[in-house]
């Protein structure tokens, strides 16, 4: 089939009675599908169940810290040196925390705000509105920390090797009140691309370009090992830019075995520069006496020299979901001239963009017929889509077959959408 917008009235007219038909019959088949999860499945879990052979009566690290005990705020030396791994960062400017990086990058922030990363009087709360840079789209989750604790967002478009950095240096170099900027700079939640060598340079430069003295990117490395492709894209390390533009204690990275090992049963890490490992330690020691550190030994102990081929496993498992996506994308919206998509080499999400004003009528319609999507609008600040065209699809949580149907659904129900807005002369 041409692009649609090409077709004759008529021709529209007969494609929308046979979709419409298409669809009531999939809402007689009362579906239960889900695309919105984009944790892992089942089998990916399974992978490491290993994990409980590890401590088998040895809770002795390798330098002799008993893990079963009170202390080591920042994490045991051997779990550092797995977030070293991760982070592309030596592991004395790491904390190895408790099972969530967004609990770290809550607390990275509401330190900002309220208590300041470089023991000295800078704070976020000093300005009257504090506000910080939103790449959309972007991760839902970031944005709704920003809200919680009361800091504006200013969108800035990502393009397909990472923020558009003019637009950031442009916005924060006469701008104060913008403190920070959120970053997932490999296979990046929603759209999957991988900042490239110029983008990352240039992002531990804007500290420095920045109005405000208290900036800080936020670095969310949640996907640095989630590769779907060998040899895999390379991310240029924040840690060296940074070090190169005397940067460190204003970029702060996260991440976390969440989606390598047990989501939610993993370990977090943070690094930054000296003076904001610091400020963090000492509002963790408010907080706990040490981190679940037997945790931490476990995974140091399963993972240590197997990390590629742990992961290697995970994308024997996700290859053929995401080629499954990206199939059914093509069969059913290639050419049609109503829909773009990403093609990820890694990570968790594809991004689908829909014409314009479609994406809330799109989830709705998927919802009325049995498949829950991600809220349209989600992968902005505020969950407002100033386009209403974007929609989130996380493939890794669903069996084979039910992803299968669930793409047939999502894009019969982006066809039908598409024809009659053509239809009525919208856009
Ligand atoms: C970009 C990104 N960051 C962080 C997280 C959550 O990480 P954690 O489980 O370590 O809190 C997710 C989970 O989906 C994510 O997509």
């Amino acid at each position: 089939m041409n692009d649609l917008a090409s077709l004759s009235a008529e021709d529209l007219q007969a494609l929308e009675t046979s979709l419409a038909q298409e669809y009531s019959y999939v809402a007689g088949n009362k579906l239960s599908l889900n695309l919105s999860r984009g944790k892992p499945g089942a089998e990916q879990l399974a992978l490491s169940e290993g994990l409980e052979e590890t401590i088998n009566g040895n809770y002795r690290t390798a330098d002799g810290t008993d893990t079963r005990n009170y202390g080591e705020i920042r994490g045991i030396a051997d779990a550092r040196e797995l977030g070293s791994e991760l982070m592309g960062a030596p592991a004395d400017a790491i904390i190895a925390g408790g099972n969530s990086s967004l609990f770290l990058m809550h607390l990275t922030v509401s330190t900002a705000l309220q208590h300041g990363l470089w023991g000295d009087a800078r704070r976020w709360s000093a300005h009257p509105e504090p506000k910080v840079l939103a790449p959309v789209p972007g991760y839902d989750r970031h944005f709704a920390l920003t809200e919680a604790l009361g800091i504006g967002m200013v969108n800035v478009d990502m393009g397909a090797n990472g923020p558009d950095v003019e637009q950031a240096r442009a916005l924060v170099k006469d701008d104060a009140g913008i403190k920070g900027i959120w970053c997932v700079p490999k296979y990046s939640n929603p759209t999957g691309c991988v900042y490239d060598d110029a983008t990352v340079a240039a992002l531990a430069e804007l500290p420095r370009e920045a109005a405000a003295d208290d900036f800080v990117v936020l670095w969310d490395n949640a996907y640095a090992v989630h590769d779907l492709v060998t040899p895999p894209p390379q991310l240029a390390s924040l840690h060296e830019a940074a070090r190169a533009a005397g940067t460190s204690n204003h970029i702060v990275q996260f991440a976390s075995t969440s989606k390598i090992t047990f989501a939610g049963g993993g370990v977090a890490f943070v690094s930054s520069g000296e003076d904001v490992l610091n400020a963090l330690q000492q509002r963790l020691s408010f907080m706990m006496i040490g981190p679940d550190k037997v945790n931490q030994l476990r995974h140091s102990r399963f993972l240590k020299g197997r990390l590629r081929e742990h992961m290697a496993q995970h994308a024997e498992i996700l290859r053929p979901k995401f080629d499954l996506v990206e199939n059914v994308l093509s069969a059913e919206l290639g050419n049609l001239g109503i829909a773009d998509w990403t093609r990820p080499q890694g990570g968790y999400f594809v991004s689908l963009d829909l014409r314009p004003g479609l994406a809330a009528q799109v989830v709705d319609m998927a919802a009325d017929v049995g498949l829950t999507l991600t809220p349209a609008g989600a992968t902005y600040p505020y969950g407002k889509d100033p386009v209403d065209r974007n929609v989130r699809i996380a493939p890794t949580f669903a069996e084979l077959d039910e992803l299968e149907t669930a793409m047939q659904v999502l894009t019969l129900c982006v066809k039908l959408a598409s024809v009659r807005q053509i239809l009525s002369g919208q856009v």
